[in-house]
């Protein structure tokens, strides 16, 4: 999916954040448990769940994030909030470059495996396996597993202008897909700007990804929604 995000930076929370912080209490409530060694947040983007798990554990939270955009919402974020500014360790690589070992207890990978490519992926497992100690979890979002029907993201007001975005989904190849990000900015009937992203996205057959996890050192203990399954260090 590569690194850029240069656009969708700039609209990710006001459109997303609602959801992901929805689904991110959801899950944690049911599988954060009580770590007690350190958390690993892989993909973190804007810092909605790296946050989230530094307020909830109290231990440290690495966050694993390549782009620079969303790192820059991320790091805006922890600014305003200064009692996580020493709770939060910021890695500005991909994760299977993240090089931890033994630094956590809890690993969260959410929204975030679609953007590596099968090599990255099996050296990104690898490397999460490597940063958990035995018997830690990871939760994390399957790639998606097929192309997509379109769809819209929830729009927001802003002032006097309304926010949307629209996603559509290509097939681009064996096991991979485009993904089209449109935004808009609309004032009543006049649409004062849009700007566009694309994402190549690598997509993963469930039992597959699920091998994949195994030979990573992850065994697969649960499953929840949507595609998310929990697995556990061996
Ligand atoms: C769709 S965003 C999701 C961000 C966050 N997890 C959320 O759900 O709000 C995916 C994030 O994964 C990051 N990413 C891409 N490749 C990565 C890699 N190899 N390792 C870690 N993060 C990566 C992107 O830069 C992006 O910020």
């Amino acid at each position: 999916m590569g690194h850029s995000y240069a656009v969708t930076a700039e609209f990710y929370d006001l459109l997303q954040a609602d959801d992901f912080r929805r689904l991110a209490e959801r899950l944690t409530r049911r599988w954060l448990g009580t770590p007690r060694v350190g958390v690993l947040d892989v993909g973190a983007g804007t810092g909605l769940a790296t946050a989230l798990l530094a307020e909830r554990t109290g231990l440290v939270v690495h966050a694993v994030e390549p782009s620079g955009p969303m790192r820059a919402v991320l790091l805006s974020r922890l600014a305003g909030n200064p009692q996580l500014l020493n709770r939060v360790r910021v890695h500005a690589v991909g994760v299977q470059d993240v090089g931890l070992t033994a630094a956590a207890d809890f690993a969260w990978c959410v929204n975030t495996m679609a953007c590596l490519d099968p090599e990255e992926r099996a050296e990104g497992l690898a490397a999460i396996r490597a940063a958990l100690v035995p018997g830690g979890r990871l939760v994390v979002q399957r790639p998606p597993h097929r192309v997509e029907p379109p769809w819209e993201l929830p729009s927001r007001r802003l002032g006097d202008d309304l926010y949307t975005g629209q996603v559509t989904c290509a097939d681009a190849g064996p096991d991979r897909a485009t993904w089209r990000f449109t935004y808009r900015v609309t004032h009543g009937d006049q649409v004062v700007r849009e700007a566009r992203e694309s994402f190549e996205v690598h997509l993963a057959q469930p039992p597959a990804f699920a091998a994949e996890l195994r030979a990573a050192g992850l065994d697969p203990v649960g499953e929840d929604e949507p595609e998310i399954v929990i697995a556990s260090a061996r």
